[in-house]
């Protein structure tokens, strides 16, 4: 069995783009191998979060995890603030991180461009990111698209690690899934869907009830031209619609055309809303029987409990290595 480990940040309502990039393969790889799944508080913070807000979104995330099937009996879930030492190695993967490295990620231009003021933990987050990892020495990242470059830096870390340290750490690998890497915005095939877009009809929240998922993709954005085709290049938003209706209803894209030709767009539209209602509702009568159960903080103490036993061992290795002078 492999060491995989990821991370969601709980800084808004989940999409079907988190559901199909990643949480899907989270609950996929538990079968075979030892996972870590956090919720990466930590890292939500690095733009400014209401305390409130935090709060509520951190147990929204952990209970998305368990009601898209993450089983805490196999599976580590945890918030990633209960493990102290991701914020301590990641301290030392800083000083270990060029800053021409952080400025050449794509997430922090995004996220930075435009605005008078970029908090420093912007810009060092891929940093932290990198530690949250290697601390487990996993070997296995399943995560969308966007992360990849992130990946890539923490690969470099590592080796660099290695390098000046000697062996220790694990170089991991990026899972990126071949379908539904990159699920774009509903109202423009061009961007990805994410939660921090101020139109919320350009996503499927998680969350969001059958009535409003059935009417978002009633609205989408669909191509001009009528015919239901998977080809990105030429028809992003109907290619897009594809891949989510063959990552919801275990049919290949080849299948879906085959189903639709001949038809318009308006019947497989119709068809997708209710392939979404019927993979969503279940995950949220989940969803809502997790939240008032009450059980969700002990499950967050003891995947904290087995992660940071882990944790605890890696960064001690990592301070001997670098010279730390040990206590006593
Ligand atoms: P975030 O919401 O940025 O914390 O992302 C959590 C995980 O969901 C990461 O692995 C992302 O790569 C993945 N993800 C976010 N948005 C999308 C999307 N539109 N398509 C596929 N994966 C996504
Ligand atoms: N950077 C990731 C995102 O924005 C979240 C994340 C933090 C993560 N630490 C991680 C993902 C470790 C995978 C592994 O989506």
């Amino acid at each position: 069995a492999k060491k995989v480990l990821s991370g969601i940040q709980p800084s808004g309502s989940l999409t079907l783009g988190n559901y199909i990039g990643a949480i899907k393969n989270f609950v996929k790889l538990q079968e075979e191998h030892e996972c870590y799944f956090m919720v990466v508080d930590l890292h939500a913070i690095t733009v400014s979060q209401d305390p409130a807000a935090l709060r509520e979104n951190s147990e929204s995330v952990a209970a998305l995890y368990l009601a898209a099937g993450i089983n805490p009996q196999i599976s580590n879930v945890y918030m990633q603030s209960h493990v102290q030492q991701h914020a301590e190695l990641g301290w030392i993967m800083t000083t270990l991180t060029a800053m021409g490295e952080l400025e050449r990620m794509t997430q922090f231009k995004d996220k930075s461009s435009g605005k008078d003021s970029v908090g420093a933990g912007l810009f060092v987050y891929p940093s932290l990111m990198a530690a949250d990892i290697l601390i487990y020495n996993a070997d296995l990242v399943p995560v969308g698209e966007d992360q990849k470059q992130h990946l890539e830096l923490t690969r470099d870390l590592a080796g660099r690690f290695n390098h000046r340290f000697g062996e220790f750490f694990t170089v991991p690998e990026p899972y990126i899934p071949e379908v539904g890497a990159r699920i774009m915005s509903l109202d423009d095939g061009t961007k990805k869907m994410s939660k921090s877009n101020p139109n919320p009809g350009s996503y499927i929240a998680l969350l969001d009830p059958p009535d409003v998922i059935r009417k978002k993709i009633a609205r989408a954005t669909t191509d001009s031209g009528r015919e239901v085709i998977f080809d990105p290049a030429n028809k992003p938003e109907i290619s897009n619609l594809m891949s989510i209706y063959a990552e919801c209803s275990g049919m290949t894209l080849q299948q879906i055309a085959d189903r639709y030709e001949g038809q318009m767009y308006g019947g497989f539209k119709k068809d997708l809303g209710e392939v979404l209602v019927a993979t969503l509702e279940p995950l949220q009568q989940k969803y809502r029987e997790i939240r008032s159960s009450g059980a969700l903080s002990d499950i967050l103490a003891e995947g904290a409990e087995r992660a940071r036993g882990v944790a605890a061992k890696t960064l001690a290795g990592v301070k001997e290595k670098m010279g730390f002078l040990p206590l006593r």
